[in-house]
């Protein structure tokens, strides 16, 4: 038996590696996945540290309540909360539940744009998973482009629920109950919210489903992203236009996007949306257009937040792999949608690492 610490680890491959090289020489007594399993262990094994990745699935209560509880009950444990993202980064134990680097206020942020195709799914999973690395979890994308929703395919998410089950149960779900609705992106850990899985089951979501899931999702992460279909006359995006403290309105160089990118504008102006809450964004930027971000803007009578150039390698790339493109290291496009994401959120900051993890060097027990 390893001299040193003993440990015992809650979370993915990623964290454990965090957590074995964090203590290298603690003995390491497990490592799963489940919270009642490690209270479970505790209840009978001696441990001296708990290494838990950051917003694990909790049963019926909150991540930060399970935390309380936790300390209230292993008084004696140093519990660890470590953040997920690709390079795992330690919080101490007397802040255990983790805390964003800067203050963020919650944040509704609806991506949209009156024509399809421009990369609304595109931009929606880039930045909440940007916010999800940067909050250490603390982030939820909604998929209410319900007819044909594509963030599941983006985000590489076929298994488990969606918003189809929720439906039934809606009027009796509290914020936390949500998780139970939602997938979690692995390798950013954002909470996800997938559309139906087939069409015919869309006509189930009413838009005051949407009213309540919108309201729900707003208490249940503090920066949350919603996905849109591109359908000016819809009620389901009215729903998340008048919950949304702001609307990414996506652009392209196509004349004809522009042009119904500026009808949209007028009237979401008319509809009372203060400039502060339009926020446009050029996406599939290229130095050879005819329509420079300059004439863009001047055409919109808009400032845009941002241009994400277009990039075709590596976003068929991210889509394929299920990773956006914020999770990879340095390029032109990860850098700009990162500077679009703090735009958005003043308080939020790239993540330190965007590596890929070590291979992983053990099994459950050590
Ligand atoms: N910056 C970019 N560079 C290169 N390709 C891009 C970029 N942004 C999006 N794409 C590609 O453009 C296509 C459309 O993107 P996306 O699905 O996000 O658009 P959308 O507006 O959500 O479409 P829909 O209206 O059908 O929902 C996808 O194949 C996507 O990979
Ligand atoms: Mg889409």
């Amino acid at each position: 038996m390893k001299e040193g610490p003993s440990l015992l680890i809650a979370g993915s491959a990623a964290c454990e590696q965090a957590a074995v090289a964090k203590w290298p020489g603690a003995n390491i007594v497990g490592s799963f996945r489940d919270l009642a399993l490690i209270e479970f262990i505790l209840s009978s094994v001696p441990v001296d540290i708990v290494a838990v990745e950051s917003g694990l699935p909790t049963k019926g209560e909150s991540f930060q309540d399970w935390v309380a509880r936790f300390k209230n009950a292993f008084p004696k444990v140093s519990l660890v909360i470590l953040d997920q993202g690709w390079e795992l980064a330690e919080k101490d134990s007397s802040s255990a539940v983790p805390e964003s680097p800067n203050v963020l206020t919650p944040q509704t942020i609806v991506v949209w744009s009156p024509k399809g195709g421009v990369g609304k799914t595109f931009l929606a999973t880039n930045l909440s998973c940007a916010a999800a690395l940067s909050t250490g979890g603390k982030a939820g994308l909604l998929d209410f482009d319900l007819y044909s929703g594509d963030v599941a395919v983006h985000l590489d998410l076929f298994e488990g629920p969606t918003i189809t089950e929720l439906v039934p149960v809606l009027a009796d779900t509290r914020p936390e109950g949500l998780d139970k609705f939602c997938l979690r992106h692995g390798p950013s850990g954002l909470s996800v919210m997938c559309s139906p899985r087939r069409p015919e089951l869309s006509d189930l979501v009413t838009p005051e489903h949407v009213r309540g899931i919108l309201s729900l999702a707003a208490r249940r992460w503090g920066l949350l992203y919603v996905d849109t279909p591109p359908d000016i006359t819809s009620d389901v995006v009215g729903e998340c236009i008048d919950a949304a403290t702001n609307v990414v309105v996506v652009v392209t160089q196509d004349v004809a996007a522009i042009k119904q990118v500026k009808l949209a504008v007028d009237i979401l102006r008319r509809l009372g949306i203060k400039e502060e809450r339009l926020n446009v964004v050029l996406n599939r930027a290229s130095k050879d257009s005819l329509m420079p971000q300059a004439k863009i803007q001047e055409f919109l009578g808009v400032e845009l937040i941002g241009s994400i150039p277009d990039d075709r390698k590596a976003v068929e790339r991210s889509v394929f792999e299920g990773k956006p493109v914020v999770l990879y290291s340095k390029s032109e496009i990860s850098e700009a949608l990162w500077q679009v994401a703090s735009r958005l959120s003043p308080g939020l900051v790239r993540d330190k690492g965007q590596k890929k993890p070590e291979k992983r060097r053990g099994g459950l027990f050590w």
